[in-house]
């Protein structure tokens, strides 16, 4: 009950399981995995289902934590969530009698907040929370929030919840970011595909996971175009229908996997990865030394050349795609330890993304963090077992790397960071012939 929700200052995050990863290092990977739905793409296309009351249907979603955050919340809204198999999801959003996103959803997952501009553009109001509660300056929604304004809706800020009217129809118009955002991008788009009129939104993020979603929007019959590589342009129009999409492969994941054969010497085949949305990444690989061979729907890397400490150091930057993902940043700066020579990781997206590399320290990497937003490795180190905590879902998968080109068993607490975000990461590094396992430690921790 609406009431019976707690206000911020009252408000304490679920308790989840404590879990840890045991992971035995020592071990060149080996074998095939397949890669999994993106989880950027899927978590904006369900929050995309609620444009429209008929059913829709998204495969190759990948079974992860932040999706059932994500279904959880819309079951809440009153949204239908079918789940016929595993990867497959069917929603119909025809009666949705509860227009209010709680604190408890947004706290576990910031794309909670994509939910602002479908629900607004169609039923005309919405109560969300603040992802991140009171974290104002960390990561912020301005950007969403002024959008929405700029498409005429009224929004109040009020005791950490968002109260979003927009009387009448949305507008169509020009939106205009001060720099790149993803979700900004998505959910000024979303809106827009519902709104009275023309929308032209740039810079507009060029992720490929903003295209994916474009084009599951053209199958439920929305307008919306990318007429140039940093614009999209809507005619909003009044209704749209149920549709049917597969969800485009995790470019993260494929990248955490083709780190993990390098930073093993070892030889992993990638099945359905997309090479050609990683084009940054494949280029750092390749210049460490790593041979990174593509195909359709396949990437293949394989490091049994490159003799120990013969990969070559990098100096990487992050940004906005097509640069280097920031997502991707932490497993790149894992694999740079074992490179010969100075490599420097410059971190131009958030400012909280280095901060991790304290507990790859305690693994004996040499690193030297120079301002929250660079950091110098030298390599090649020699990574030896440790009890670490994972912050967040990348640095999550990075220890994990870590650990399996470490001497010994590491102990990686927080283990269902790593979930939120990682289909059956266990299950695929068993695959390859990683020694890995997650056990409970009986006590509860607070979710991030
Ligand atoms: C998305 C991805 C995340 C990825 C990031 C950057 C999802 C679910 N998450 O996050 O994995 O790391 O893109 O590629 O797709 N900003 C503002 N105000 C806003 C919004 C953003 O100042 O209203 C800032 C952020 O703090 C950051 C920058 O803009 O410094 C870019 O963030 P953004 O692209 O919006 O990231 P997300 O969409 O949240």
């Amino acid at each position: 009950m609406a009431d019976a929700r707690p206000f911020h200052w009252e408000y304490e995050p679920p308790k989840v399981p404590r879990e840890r990863y045991l992971v035995t290092g020592g071990r060149a990977l080996e074998g095939t995995i397949n890669v999994s739905g993106a989880k950027n793409a899927a978590l904006k296309m369900l929050a995309a289902a609620t444009l429209t009351g008929e059913r829709c249907r998204l495969t190759n979603v990948p079974e992860i934590e932040d999706v059932r955050a994500m279904t959880d919340t819309l079951r809440d809204l009153g949204v239908v969530v079918d789940h016929p198999e595993p990867n497959c999801y069917e929603i119909s959003a025809g009666d949705v009698d509860w227009l209010f996103v709680p604190l408890e959803a947004a706290a576990k997952m910031r794309a909670s907040f994509m939910l602002l501009g479908p629900l607004l553009a169609r039923f005309g109001e919405v109560i969300i929370s603040n992802p991140g509660g009171d974290r104002i300056g960390r990561r912020p929604v301005d950007l969403h929030v002024d959008a929405m304004r700029t498409l005429g809706a009224e929004i109040e800020y009020r005791y950490g919840y968002y109260y979003a009217k927009a009387p009448g129809r949305l507008r169509g118009t020009d939106v205009r970011f001060p720099f790149v955002t993803v979700m900004g991008t998505e959910n000024a788009m979303l809106a827009a595909t519902l709104a009275d009129g023309h929308t032209t939104i740039r810079p507009a993020a060029r992720e490929p996971e903003v295209d994916d979603l474009i084009a599951f929007l053209q199958k439920m019959g929305a307008s919306v175009e990318r007429t140039a590589p940093d614009t999209i342009e809507v005619h909003g129009r009044r209704r749209l229908r149920g549709a049917e999409h597969r969800v485009m492969p995790d470019r993260i994941e494929a990248g955490t996997f083709a780190i993990a054969a390098g930073i093993t010497g070892g030889h992993v085949v990638l099945d359905g990865a997309d090479c050609d949305t990683m084009n940054a990444l494949v280029e750092v690989l390749g210049r460490t030394g790593l041979a990174v061979a593509c195909a359709p729907d396949r990437m293949d890397v394989d490091a049994r050349a490159v003799g120990p400490g013969g990969l070559k150091a990098v100096d990487i930057e992050t940004g906005a795609y097509p640069a280097l993902a920031t997502d991707i940043q932490p497993p790149t700066a894992v694999l740079l330890t074992q490179a010969r020579g100075r490599s420097t990781v410059r971190e131009t997206i958030f400012e909280d993304r280095l901060e991790w590399l304290a507990e790859l320290r305690k693994m004996g990497a040499t690193i030297d963090v120079k301002s929250p937003h660079e950091a110098v490795i030298e390599g090649p180190a020699a990574l030896h077992a440790a009890t670490v905590e994972i912050s967040d879902l990348r640095a999550g998968a990075s220890l994990i790397l870590a650990a399996l080109a470490a001497d010994g068993t590491s102990s990686i607490g927080g283990a269902h960071h790593v979930q939120r975000g990682y289909e059956n990461i266990e299950r695929k590094f068993l695959d390859l012939g990683a020694r890995i396992e997650r056990v409970q430690e009986g006590e509860l921790t607070a979710t991030a």
